[in-house]
């Protein structure tokens, strides 16, 4: 047996590899090393999840951020970006067409948009929850304070999404302005994890400047934080950012990290992600193959999608929701796995 199997049995038992050892299994496995350590990931996710795939249905409710990541296509500087912002009754009708077509998790996403005080939101949480008591609520707004996380958790979201995007000091700030920081960004991490959100991390695979040993930082911070959820997808380039000529992530790259994270997180939620499917025909499939079991298919009304581009060529923004879950239900079908309509919560 190859010292490369054998390190990806290790994985398997769900020991970390050394540090030489990981940046070398993602930066060069062979195809059959590759295939070994997906059917692993797929073992381990099938002894936990079977063949479900849960989905999540994604509400992007405000294109407005406060925030200026470079990578980003609604950063506050990207002058073309066409703002919008849904209110409380466009955001209740995409529920309520969610919850006919299955859904029982809605994910509410955004910039950080000032408009959306901490008590707006709160109430927006509490209408959600009243209406649909038997659905979990997912916020992914950003950086808040630790007392605004306790008022949402209060009002009764029950899921917190907010990507850590890298683990190391130095490339967080080649990715972001000096007024954001990684620092805080963990801090409000482990914050929601206090409060008793069921917690998402996550980060960009292929981002500028982005080396081996930065992922095998993300992957040693996912072990410390132990999150339910893991969000990741390649770099996409986004042509008003200043990123716009750098490269895209890589699939096999994503592909190999995906399987990587269950083995090491055996009960992570983990989605094969919007940005994955964009950057390759097949990606959530892929993805799925490779260890994920959650989807979240995209739930804004039609005439606001194309304006949430946090990347250019975004698959999806001209569909209808139910075009897009009956895409998926074929999708998941034709490769073994199957669509399911509950929370899907951690196990
Ligand atoms: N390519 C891929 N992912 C991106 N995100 C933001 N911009 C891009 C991009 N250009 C991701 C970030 C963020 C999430 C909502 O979307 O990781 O946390
Ligand atoms: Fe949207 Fe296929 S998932 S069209």
């Amino acid at each position: 047996m190859s010292n490369r199997i054998e390190q990806i049995d290790q994985l398997a038992r769900g020991r970390m590899l050394s540090e030489p050892e990981m940046e070398q299994l993602l930066a060069d496995a062979t195809a059959e090393e590759d295939a070994y350590l997906f059917a692993q990931a797929r073992r381990v996710r099938e002894a936990v999840y079977g063949k479900a795939v849960y989905m999540r249905g994604l509400i992007e409710f405000t294109n407005y951020c406060a925030n200026d990541c470079y990578y980003c296509g609604i950063r506050r500087s990207a002058a073309t970006a066409q703002r919008y912002r849904l209110r409380e009754d466009d955001i209740m009708a995409c529920c309520e067409n969610g919850y006919k077509l299955g859904f029982r998790t809605f994910v509410l996403q955004g910039g950080e948009d000032a408009w959306y005080t901490d008590a707006r939101v709160s109430a927006l949480v509490e209408k959600i929850k009243h209406t649909y008591p038997d659905c979990a609520l997912t916020l992914s707004i950003g950086e808040r304070t630790k007392e605004a996380y306790q008022a949402f958790f209060d009002a009764g979201a029950d899921r917190y999404l907010l990507r850590h995007e890298t683990a190391d000091e130095q490339h967080y700030q080649v990715l972001h302005p000096l007024s954001q920081t990684l620092e805080r960004r963990k801090q409000c991490l482990w914050e929601l994890k206090e409060i008793g959100y069921q917690v998402g991390c996550g980060f960009m695979v292929g981002s500028p400047g982005q080396e081996m040993r930065h992922l095998v930082k993300d992957l040693q911070f996912i072990c410390e934080l132990q999150p339910h959820m893991v969000g990741i997808g390649p770099f996409v380039p986004h042509h008003d950012t200043p990123f716009a000529k750098e490269a895209q992530g890589g699939l096999e790259l994503t592909l190999r990290l995906l399987a990587v994270i269950r083995l090491l997180q055996p009960h992570v939620l983990l989605p094969a992600t919007t940005a994955l499917g964009t950057i390759d025909p097949n990606g959530r499939e892929k993805g799925i193959l490779a260890g994920a079991n959650v989807v979240m298919p995209n739930l804004s009304p039609q005439d606001v999608r194309k304006k949430y581009l946090l990347y250019d060529n975004k698959i999806c923004t001209g569909d209808e929701a139910a075009e897009c879950v009956n895409c998926l239900k074929n999708r998941i079908d034709s490769i073994g796995y199957e669509l399911v309509c509950d929370r899907g919560d951690y196990k």
